[in-house]
């Protein structure tokens, strides 16, 4: 009797499904027609043990293997989770109305990603810190008005990997990419020219870096309502962390106030500062937001860039097409600029084709929370349940992908597919209403800086390259990558 309590399709939190499928079901006009399925998992724990460094692949196969790719059933502990790694019923989660908010992890909570864009409940305050970020910190002109710093940040890190190759021989590619990354968003949210002391620019990395570290960490509460346990301390350290960056950052925000000096200036804290009264933020929202900025904009970027420098130096006869693309594009001697970019298919293909092969969300990293019952590929899903897409089955997927696992460009020089959220076949940076709104200012760093660095140097292994990924925060790579560069 008690095992077939256990031991309904997707597991443990679906326990009772049955039974408000009998009394929900019918207030709905559309109709459940397909059954849910699942796997079953452990008893309390569910499919939580499959969660760790490779949950998409494991998850991808779970699918494939119980038939339920457009949707399958599971829990984590005792949050029922639905899954979809099907372009239509992805395209219903994350463009449907039912999903606009996100299920919240205590970490996050008190890391104050509630009161910032990405966890915020999706109403009137997340509405007016979308537009505001999309005026002033991801608009058009914003992020053209930022290709100067851009091209300062390329400069130091093309500098760094000639240091580096002079001094040891190799260059470990990823501590100056994230260096890079960080210094990019810090000066355009902060400002230029020595804004931040440099002990404020450290202090912001090793936060943000300590930041990642917990979010990362599987924390069993989030999972089981024991809101008063402390498993391995995070909450301890969320605490100590989230005091540590109001300290600092509400002292950058305050000096500039009292400064008065951020009239006509166009960093992100200058133009938060001089929005008219009735739309200014308060001074811990602000800090919230800032904050949010700088820990979304570093390390996304940076783990994108050493997959495609990983594949760039895997695959030689690809880096060489993409250079001579470069070359026929600009003079010998004159810097690739982000007008460029436009004219060089190849190189936003091979873009493209990493964003499909090692997507840095392979689960869209944040999931969506059903505020509603709702259908999703008309199976009801009771209000609660937390909604995944699994973004890398759908790109890896043989019946979608022609040859998924080959690197290869090219495909995407036959057929334009969209990445920026209107095509599900291929959409890293989500869909709907919350999809990422940094896309385009995070994919015109990549393009302008992979360029620069493809015409300023030929990259070359100076290891077997190991493709091995590590799901954190965002899907890493385990083996970081060290390469040999020659001088073009
Ligand atoms: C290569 C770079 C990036 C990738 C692959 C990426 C990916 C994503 C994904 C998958 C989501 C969830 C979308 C959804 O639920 O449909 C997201 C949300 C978000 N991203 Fe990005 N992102 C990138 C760069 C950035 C940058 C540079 C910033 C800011 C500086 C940023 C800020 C955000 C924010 C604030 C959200 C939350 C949006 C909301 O909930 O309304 N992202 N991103």
């Amino acid at each position: 009797m008690s095992l077939n309590y256990w031991l309904v399709p997707g597991g443990f939190a679906w326990r009772n499904y049955h039974y408000y499928y009998n009394n929900n079901n019918t207030n709905h006009h559309e109709k459940q027609t397909t059954k849910l399925i699942g796997p079953k998992g452990w008893p309390i724990l569910g499919t939580l043990p499959h969660m760790g460094s490779l949950a998409h692949t494991k998850l991808a196969n779970m699918a494939t293997s119980l038939n339920a790719k457009r949707l399958m059933a599971l829990s984590l502990g005792a949050t029922p989770v639905i899954i979809s790694s099907h372009p239509e019923s992805a395209k219903e989660i994350l463009c449907g109305p039912c999903f606009s908010d996100r299920p919240i992890k205590e970490s996050a909570k008190i890391l104050m990603f509630e009161r910032a864009i990405g966890f915020a409940p999706s109403g009137t305050y997340w509405r007016h810190l979308r537009r505001i970020a999309s005026s002033h910190m991801f608009s058009p002109r914003r992020i053209q008005g930022l290709e100067s710093l851009r091209q300062n940040v390329a400069d130091n890190m093309l500098m760094r990997v000639f240091k580096e190759m002079e001094e040891k021989g190799v260059v470990e590619v990823r501590g100056i990419l994230q260096e890079g990354s960080l210094s990019n968003i810090l000066e355009s949210v902060f400002g230029t020219n020595g804004c931040l002391s440099e002990y404020q620019s450290g202090e912001l990395g090793n936060m943000v870096k300590e930041g990642y570290e917990l979010i990362s960490k599987l924390n069993l509460e989030d999972y089981f309502p024991l809101k008063f346990m402390d498993f391995h301390g995070v909450k301890r350290r969320c605490h100590k962390l989230a005091a540590r960056v109001t300290n600092l950052v509400g002292q950058i925000v305050e000096e500039r106030k009292r400064n008065g000096d951020f009239v006509g200036k166009n960093d992100f804290l200058s133009t938060l500062l001089s929005l008219p009264k009735e739309e200014r933020l308060g001074d811990s929202d602000m800090v919230a937001v800032l904050w949010e900025m700088i820990f979304r904009g570093t390390d996304t970027v940076a783990i994108l860039l050493e997959w495609i420098m990983a594949r760039m130096v895997l695959h030689q006869e690809i880096q060489m097409k993409a250079c001579q693309e470069i070359e026929t594009c600009i003079d010998q001697n004159g810097h690739l600029q982000d007008s460029d970019i436009p004219n060089l298919p190849y190189l936003q293909a091979i873009v493209k084709e990493v964003l499909r092969l090692h997507p840095p969300g392979p689960l869209l990293s944040w999931a969506r929370l059903a505020n509603q019952d709702t259908h999703v590929d008309k199976v009801l899903v009771p209000v609660g349940t937390t909604a995944m897409v699994n973004m890398w089955a759908i790109s890896h997927d043989s019946t979608i992908w022609e040859d998924p696992w080959a690197f290869k460009p090219e495909r995407f020089m036959k057929e334009d597919v969209s990445i920026m959220g209107s095509d599900l076949r291929l959409a890293p940076f989500g869909a709907g209403r919350r999809v990422c709104p940094g896309r385009m200012l995070g994919l015109t760093t990549v393009h302008l800086w992979l360029g620069r660095f493809l015409h300023h140097f030929t990259w070359l292994p100076a290891q077997r390259v190991s493709l091995s990924e590590c799901l954190k925060l965002s899907l890493e790579m385990k083996t970081p990558l060290r390469c040999v560069v020659v001088g073009r």
